[in-house]
């Protein structure tokens, strides 16, 4: 790509380095860079290492059945892992801060703020006596400042930005009032209330049907696409991770096993692991989710 010189070696390094066909990077809004969790109990390794790399508007998938370690990743990267565990290697940057320098307080701001996620059972995760509504304006006020009034104004567009029909209506609801995929949808507003510019989606769709499940996707492929959200979509349904992702990380039993571009892990698996999901996953249709040109290359 870059013009050789073999006569001045000098020279080549300042031409690559200005090179003026070279893209302009975009820096990370995320660099997971082998990342390793241990148990502190047991006194041993989990997660034996994950790196991968997110820039503004991309998507990156992690697959692996369960107890592979991929929620546990997810908590690391968000600074809450659950007690008795810990990052015992590598690093998290979120937009620029490595994470190990924070403060109870700063990661407290980042979490909403900066980074975000939602998970499976999104009815676990509101309060069954608040109304819905409140409750994102309750986030509101909390990570942006906004006063009452402007807060409840809204976390009205925030749930009509999430495609809640009649999000007036929605705001006044209590949790056990709404269906699944709604309570999904409000949970999501509340992720991202206050403009984060990383949402992870940890087994966000897994309790959802089929056709519910595929809204959500396409929810948040439209927020990546509006406003430049990276997702980290998380899931053991291969599917999922076609449907949205440009990248996908394989893991089992704690190892990425796998990583590369979504079209190529999926057409091209090179570890028997992945090509035993692909395997399965044919039969329930991943097809749909491919784009079929890129079969044969
Ligand atoms: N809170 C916890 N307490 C004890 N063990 C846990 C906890 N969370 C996860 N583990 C263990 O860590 C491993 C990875 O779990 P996890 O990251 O939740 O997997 P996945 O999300 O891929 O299903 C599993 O062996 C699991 O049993
Ligand atoms: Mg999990």
């Amino acid at each position: 790509m870059t013009p050789r010189s073999p006569s001045s070696a000098p020279e080549r390094t300042r031409a690559t380095a200005t090179a003026p066909t070279a893209p302009p990077k975009v820096p990370p809004v995320l660099s997971v860079r082998d990342v390793r969790v241990g148990d502190r109990a047991g006194h041993r390794e989990v997660v034996h290492g994950v790196s991968f790399e997110l820039t503004p508007g991309k998507a990156v998938g992690v697959v692996g059945e369960s107890g592979s370690g991929k929620t546990l990743t997810c908590r690391a990267v968000l600074g809450i892992l659950p007690r008795h565990f810990e990052i015992t290697g590598g690093s998290v940057e979120i937009a620029g801060t490595d994470t190990a320098t924070l403060t109870p307080s700063r990661w407290t701001e980042l979490r909403g703020a900066t980074i975000s996620a939602v998970f499976q059972d999104p009815a676990s995760y509101l309060n069954p006596s608040v109304r819905v509504g409140a409750q994102v304006a309750e986030v509101l006020r909390v990570k942006t400042g906004l006063k009452r009034r402007q807060a409840r104004h809204r976390a009205v567009e925030l749930l009509r930005a999430v495609r809640l029909r009649d999000p007036a209506l929605v705001y006044g609801q209590y949790p056990h009032e709404l269906s699944g995929g709604m309570l999904q949808r409000v949970l999501i507003a509340t992720a991202v209330a206050a403009g984060p510019r990383v949402l992870i989606a940890d087994e966000a769709t897994t309790a959802l049907d089929v056709t519910v499940q595929a809204e959500i996707l396409d929810l948040l492929d439209e927020l990546r696409e509006e406003s430049g959200l990276a997702l980290v979509v998380v899931s053991h349904d291969l599917a999922v991770v076609a449907q949205v992702c440009d990248e996908v990380l394989v893991m089992r039993q704690g190892e990425v096993v796998e990583q590369g571009p979504v079209h190529q892990v999926l057409h091209h698996p090179r570890h028997p692991y992945t090509r035993l999901l692909v395997a399965e996953h044919e039969q329930y249709g991943l097809d749909r989710f491919l784009d079929p040109t890129e079969a044969s290359s």
